[in-house]
């Protein structure tokens, strides 16, 4: 009886094993055969028989033929379905639609010289096929892959996985990939420990709101989710790890722009028993290792420095784009005697006036009055004054009657270039604001004088920030960067708006990618910043005590340096949006449409945690 049972069992596992090798070889065969990529044909597959997989683009039928453009993430390839050569798959691809996945076979031939497509890699080639199989349909698409520059971005980031089977798409993808490999290999290189640190965390002051995380274990507390892992690589620091490094997600939940996301990733780095230079060296060695070997561009190096304060008073930021010139001058003593009204208001009150010149521009008076409409309204600008020459050198201006006569005498002193084909701009104000005027007016002139070479990455240490800056509406002290950089030697002596930090930023192309500094190791320099911070003993006890502890058991000199990887990699792709570089990003307003994110959660989930929400939707 047991002798039979087993014999029966084991029949069946050998049938069902049998059936089951049968299966899959059918499935294999008939329905995803592939031995190259699309995009990969080439002159050395001609007169080969090869099997491709991908999507179907495209299909053109003519007369007795049908040919599809077959795509996958590589490029494509044309197949061309012909009677004499198998009426079966010829049939079968009158069936075929846009996006349907298919797998075929066949011989790559030449296309006949007027179907040459110099613009495809694989333009000169075609796939005479003799088998097709449909492996799965696709229902008419929400919207067609080429049409998807004129299509609203919403629906785009709801078809997200759609969206990223374009060519475009898929090469942002793959950059995306070699960057992060190639800062890996690099660091790996150099003797970095590759950690990770925990995303259920503590809040860390980069400056933005935290997302929470209620924990259902301890009732009444939250995990904040890392704005970056700061804290924790520098703890690491204390380890004895000396050389860290992650690619890692932060979170920060603040108004979003174009380079902005609520999550986003850094390539974050920490060194120990260093110096500003060794950490820049290494930044600059991770950037010339992609270039070179994802860009194929060689990078100058080093790359300039420049302190804050020369950004700011040459180009009115501290992220500037030197791509082109157009730097501002402090002009104010040019004015020191004006009758003008509101500039004479604005030079008694200590303002400045800074202006900037544009060289050979004749620009008409709709140009001009446009400038000034754009200063004023988007600009945020009290005023713009221009002033161009008449040949005689006389000035040409709204305001003429009150500019001297040998005002373009005056203005030679401090652009000894100038001549009568020049324009000039100007802007009065407090120094902070009407230069921050004249950095969106010296980007908008780059941009409609095509100043801007698009090809071009120019690359700046910005060094020496001020380590606080004052916040007007809370009445205090904040830091420029984070509590943790180290202020400049002697920094006691001076009035806390000078001191400098050890803080440095890189900017690239008039944005800045990363940000670092020294930081403080010694636990008593850390109080006192707190101290000045208007951080309480109490709370530097409760919020940072376990860092100020470490501080005091043995914690070794050390620094770092974060890049924000997918704002250079908007750089990199010519991105005018940080979307464009995420597979899965964010819309303006937070929210994913693929996903339906964020979303409610049921009732219970929100008991366990013992949360009850007070929010009432506004009435329509
Ligand atoms: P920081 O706050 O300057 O420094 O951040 C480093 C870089 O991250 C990028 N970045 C962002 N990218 C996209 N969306 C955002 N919301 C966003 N916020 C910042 C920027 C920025 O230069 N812990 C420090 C680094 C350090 O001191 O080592 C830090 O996070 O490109």
């Amino acid at each position: 009886m047991m002798a039979a049972l087993f014999f029966k069992i084991k029949t069946a596992k050998i049938l069902k094993s049998i059936c089951h090798t049968l299966y899959a070889r059918d499935y294999q065969m008939q329905l995803f055969q592939r031995s190259a990529y699309c995009g990969e044909v080439n002159e050395s597959f001609l007169g080969k028989e090869i099997f491709l997989s991908g999507w179907v683009r495209n299909r053109r039928d003519h007369g007795g033929l049908i040919f599809i453009d077959l795509g996958d993430r590589t490029g494509t390839m044309q197949l061309v379905f012909n009677p004499d050569i198998d009426q079966k798959s010829l049939d079968l691809a009158h069936k075929l639609r846009h996006e349907f996945v298919i797998s075929v076979r066949g011989k790559v031939i030449n296309r006949s010289p007027e179907t040459i497509n110099e613009k495809l890699s694989t333009g000169k080639y075609e796939l005479q096929v003799d088998n097709l199989s449909i492996v799965n349909k696709a229902n008419p698409l929400p919207y067609q892959l080429e049409e998807a520059k004129n299509v609203d971005e919403e629906l785009k980031l709801r078809y997200r996985y759609i969206d990223l089977r374009r060519e475009e798409m898929q090469s942002i993808l793959k950059l995306r990939h070699k960057v992060a490999f190639t800062a890996r290999e690099y660091l790996d290189s150099q003797g970095f420990y590759e950690i990770e640190t925990p995303i259920l965390s503590k809040s860390t002051p980069e400056g933005a709101r935290d997302f929470l995380v209620p924990s259902r274990l301890s009732p009444g507390t939250f995990y904040a989710l890392p704005q970056s892992p700061q804290i924790y690589k520098q703890l690491l620091m204390g380890s004895g790890v000396d050389k860290y490094f992650q690619i890692v997600k932060c979170f920060r939940d603040e108004d979003l722009r174009a380079n902005r996301q609520p999550e986003f990733t850094q390539i974050d780095i920490e060194m120990s028993f260093i110096q500003e230079s060794d950490i820049q060296n290494i930044c600059e060695g991770i950037l010339s290792k992609i270039f070179d070997k994802v860009l194929k561009q060689p990078l100058d190096l080093p790359f300039p420095r420049i302190t804050y304060d020369e950004a700011f008073s040459k180009f009115g930021t501290d992220a500037p784009d030197t791509r082109f010139s157009l730097e501002i001058k402090k002009a104010t003593n040019l004015f020191k005697e004006t009758e003008l009204k509101f500039l004479r208001s604005i030079i008694d009150k200590d303002g400045e006036v800074g202006m900037i010149h544009v060289k050979e521009k004749e620009f008409t008076r709709s140009e001009l009055d446009n400038l000034v409409d754009k200063a004023i309204k988007k600009f945020e600008a009290k005023g713009l004054l221009y002033v161009r020459f008449k040949e005689d050198g006389t000035p040409d201006s709204p305001v003429s009657k009150f500019l001297p006569e040998d005002f373009l005498k005056q203005v030679r002193e401090i652009i000894p270039t100038l001549s009568t084909k020049d324009t000039l701009f100007f802007v009065a104000g407090k120094y902070k604001e009407s230069w921050g005027v004249l950095a969106k007016l010296r980007l908008l002139l780059g941009k409609n004088l095509n100043l801007i070479d698009k090809n071009k990455f120019k690359f700046l240490w910005v060094t020496d920030f001020p380590l606080f800056e004052y916040n007007e509406d809370e009445k205090r002290w904040d830091s420029v960067h984070h509590p943790f950089t180290q202020p400049e030697k002697d920094w006691e002596n001076l009035e806390l708006k000078d001191v400098k930090s050890r803080a440095y930023d890189l900017v690239c192309n008039g944005q800045e990618i990363g940000g670092g500094s020294i930081r403080i190791h010694d636990s008593e320099m850390q109080s006192k910043i707190f101290d000045l911070l208007g951080i309480s003993q109490k709370e530097a006890e409760e919020k940072f005590g376990f860092l100020l502890e470490a501080q005091q058991l043995g914690f070794p000199p050390h620094g770092g340096f974060a890049f924000g990887q997918d704002r250079f990699l908007m750089i990199l792709s010519g991105s005018d949006s940080i979307r464009d570089v995420i597979a899965f990003p964010k819309t303006q307003s937070g929210t994913c449409p693929l996903m339906k994110t964020p979303s409610k959660v049921d009732d219970k989930q929100l008991k366990e945690l013992q949360i009850k929400s007070t929010y009432v939707p506004e009435e329509e």
